[in-house]
């Protein structure tokens, strides 16, 4: 709509003609602009004529319209820019996880799946004995019971890093993720990611309106000084991840947690912690919790050593946010299902089950030993990091994607992973990669990622895994 006067007039006034009593005619207005967008009849980057051209041709107050347009901006409909006048907001992202969908799972079969960051099934611990206890425990007998089961609340707050007012259970990272910025993000608000990071949490971002804003990671962490540069637009809330970094593998060192607590502290940037890889991870989890009292939300998730599936994370910080999350869960699902925490809270004791774990975190290592000096032997050196990802450099993402794929290796692609799309680098869960393939493995990663399309499994087909 290039001249809006004409048609928001007529609209408005047939609203409000129409309108039986008892509403404000500033809200009927607010309600026309809002149908006008959603229709499409009003789109991003429109401008709204000025409140007193509105006011004159509806024969309305001005106040009236001045009314409307601030609900309008507060709901983050319109914006209002000086000399530019008040216009129509782009839309909050698509409703599609563009990032997500980018690493999605195709229909073609690959004989070496590294694309999806899960655990490895065959290292994932025995449900059964756990199964058949939990089996015969008394469930919920109310809906308004604690959310979080006797004995669990105790268990995370006895192992949590650093005393946290608030503690809950959800289900899993991304379901945490969502709950906290739902409650802490008004729409519009920035917020700052290490750059690269986990595609759904970009997603997620920008679909709640979020002006997304990327912090630099080295080998030891998010880089100080990036992300001071990022505070400069007064973000509400930094997501970071401790350890075991997605996709690169870093793990925040104890010197960085200073360094970053430093840069954060006069500020009021909330700080979010995924620990995603908790229990797989080999080192410590360098929380910022201790370091800014009152200011982290911290994330433990069991999907990497318990099993996906589950569903379950804890989430623990400040009571203002923790309790804000559960006090908007009532009105939805309630609480994350008792069966499961029960079942979890049984494997975190049971001796098997962490003998389980220790086996899979170190076989996890030691596959991801084993390819990096394999990768180093082709003149690729990569930094330890831990968990179950490996991020690797190439020359031209489309084209090392394409080679490896034509051997039958399926990697994710870079560019989810980067606010700008930057296609330089591809993500490789190395967890579910059988030493002995490493060999192999490592020579095609390395010819893919220099040569680009030209690069071919040379001597024929590769060994089978599995
Ligand atoms: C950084 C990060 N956060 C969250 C998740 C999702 O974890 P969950 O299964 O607990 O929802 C993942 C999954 O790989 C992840 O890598």
């Amino acid at each position: 709509m290039s001249d809006t006067l004409g048609p928001v007039a007529t609209a408005v006034r047939s609203m409000l003609d129409s309108a039986g009593g008892g509403r404000r005619e500033s809200e009927i207005v607010a309600t026309t602009i809002g149908r006008l967008v959603a229709s499409g009849e009003l789109l991003a980057g429109d401008r709204l004529p000025t409140v007193r051209t509105l006011a004159k041709a509806v024969g309305i107050s001005p106040t009236t319209v001045s009314e409307a347009w601030r609900s309008l901006s507060s709901a983050g409909v319109i914006t209002t820019n000086g000399r530019n006048g008040t216009r129509v907001r782009a839309l909050a992202g698509s409703a599609a996880p563009t990032r997500y969908r980018a690493l999605g799972t195709g229909a073609e079969t690959f004989r070496i799946d590294l694309s999806s960051g899960v655990p490895d099934p065959m290292l994932l611990p025995d449900l059964g004995p756990s199964m058949a206890r939990v089996g015969r425990a008394d469930l919920t007998s109310s809906y308004l019971d604690d959310p979080v089961v006797p004995g669990f609340g105790e268990h995370l707050a006895s192992t949590w890093p650093f005393p946290a007012a608030s503690l809950t259970v959800v289900d899993g990272c991304l379901d945490a993720l969502d709950r906290i910025s739902a409650e802490i993000l008004p729409f519009g608000s920035a917020v700052l990611v290490e750059e690269p990071t986990f595609p759904p949490l970009i997603d997620l971002l920008e679909r709640l309106g979020c002006e997304v804003i990327g912090v630099a990671i080295d080998a030891e962490g998010p880089v100080p000084d990036d992300l001071a540069r990022g505070l400069g637009a007064d973000p509400v809330a930094f997501f970071t991840q401790p350890r075991a970094h997605n996709p690169t593998g870093v793990s925040m060192s104890e010197r960085r947690a200073g360094e970053i607590a430093q840069v954060l502290r006069s500020t009021k940037t909330l700080v979010v912690e995924d620990d995603h890889a908790w229990g797989i991870s080999t080192g410590p989890v360098e929380s910022l919790g201790d370091l800014l009292p009152d200011r982290v939300v911290h994330i433990r998730g069991f999907s990497k050593s318990h099993g996906p599936d589950l569903r379950l994370a804890a989430i623990g910080g400040p009571s203002e946010v923790i309790e804000r999350v559960r006090a908007r869960r009532m009105l939805g699902a309630g609480w994350s299902s008792r069966l499961l925490q029960l079942l979890l809270l049984d494997m975190l004791s049971d001796e098997t089950v962490i003998e389980a774990i220790a086996t899979a975190r170190s076989v996890y290592t030691s596959r991801r030993k084993r390819f990096l000096e394999r990768l180093r032997t082709h003149g690729i050196d990569l930094d330890d990091g831990d968990g179950l990802n490996l991020w690797v450099p190439v020359d031209d993402e489309q084209s090392a994607l394409v080679a490896l794929a034509a051997a039958g290796v399926r990697v994710a692609p870079g560019a989810p992973f980067t606010l700008g799309g930057r296609a330089d680098h591809l993500r490789l869960t190395v967890g579910l990669l059988p030493e002995s393939d490493a060999d192999w493995l490592a020579g095609l990663v390395a010819s893919a990622a220099r040569s680009g399309a030209s690069a071919r499994v040379s001597g024929g087909l590769a060994p089978m895994s599995m």
